[in-house]
């Protein structure tokens, strides 16, 4: 087999993720928003990386996703796909920028996989995006699903709380999984709902769940990585779990680097031409 080949045999594809579902094998997903982190987390073997719009909290510093611009993603999947090998880049595609009609859904997917590169896209949503989402299969885009706590409807939940608790919402989410399933999508991320649902979800729909403060009985998990690293520190929700504090670590290099400045300890005769 030629390198090229086997280079792609290794490749993370929405089958690969399948056939990973029907092993019971988990997915471990991340977001990235640049070049130096997805490669970073490509070579950690995640296997989904994800352009989330959670760009605009945690590298734009705003406090919803609802503002960021088709142009913005199309900016930072370009970014992200250029330090990726391995792992499946999807991109989101953010709001009202496929929303409208399903001819605005084609462009704009489209406009990500053509320019940005990424392999897919994410929309969050449940019937009311399925038109789209058959359409967009139709095309060659393959799309990944969100439903629950979908960051997109803020201003109509109007709180960040745990979603679908009453049974009339967790019916609707479970009909939706099953909708955007049946319309093509070959995944589907739910956030921040109750532990059971997200089980009966994963076991209702054979594309892998995707889960995000969804508990442990969905086919795999995704945490933004500035979270996780404790990169970003403004909130802390109960979902993410630290697994550095790279905002201390930053800060203390930043502070040693200032009274290394100062002290003339940097630079050395080392470090000086
Ligand atoms: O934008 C994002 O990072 C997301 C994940 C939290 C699933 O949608």
């Amino acid at each position: 087999m030629s390198s090229q080949a086997e280079r792609f045999e290794k490749k993370v594809t929405t089958q690969v993720l399948r056939e990973m579902k029907a092993r019971g094998e988990k997915i471990a997903c991340l977001t990235a928003y640049d070049c130096t982190m997805a490669g970073l987390v490509d070579a950690a073997g995640i296997d989904v990386i994800l352009v989330g719009d959670s760009v605009a909290m945690v590298v734009q510093g705003l406090d919803t996703t609802v503002t960021v611009t088709l142009e913005h993603m199309l900016y930072h999947a370009a970014l992200v796909r250029r330090g990726v090998e391995r792992a499946l880049v999807v991109g989101d595609l953010p709001f009202m920028s496929y929303q409208v009609n399903v001819d605005d859904a084609l462009r704009s997917a489209g406009r990500m996989v053509k320019e940005a590169g990424v392999e897919a896209v994410k929309v969050e949503g449940g019937e009311v995006v399925c038109e789209a989402v058959r359409r967009m299969v139709r095309v060659g885009i393959p799309v990944m699903g969100h439903l629950g706590l979908t960051p997109q409807s803020i201003h109509s939940f109007g709180t960040y709380k745990v979603r679908a608790r009453e049974q009339e919402e967790a019916d609707t989410l479970l009909r939706d999984a099953v909708l955007l399933e049946e319309a093509g999508a070959f995944a589907i991320v739910i956030e921040k709902v109750p532990s059971e649902l997200a089980k009966e979800v994963a076991a209702a729909v054979q594309v892998p769940v995707i889960g995000i403060g969804a508990g442990p009985h969905v086919d795999g998990q995704i945490l933004v990585s500035h979270d996780m690293l404790g990169l970003y520190t403004r909130f802390h929700p109960r979902f993410v779990r630290r697994y550095g504090s790279v905002a201390k670590d930053m800060q203390d290099a930043f502070c040693r680097y200032k009274a290394d400045v100062r002290s003339l300890e940097f630079p050395n005769s080392d470090e000086s031409y």
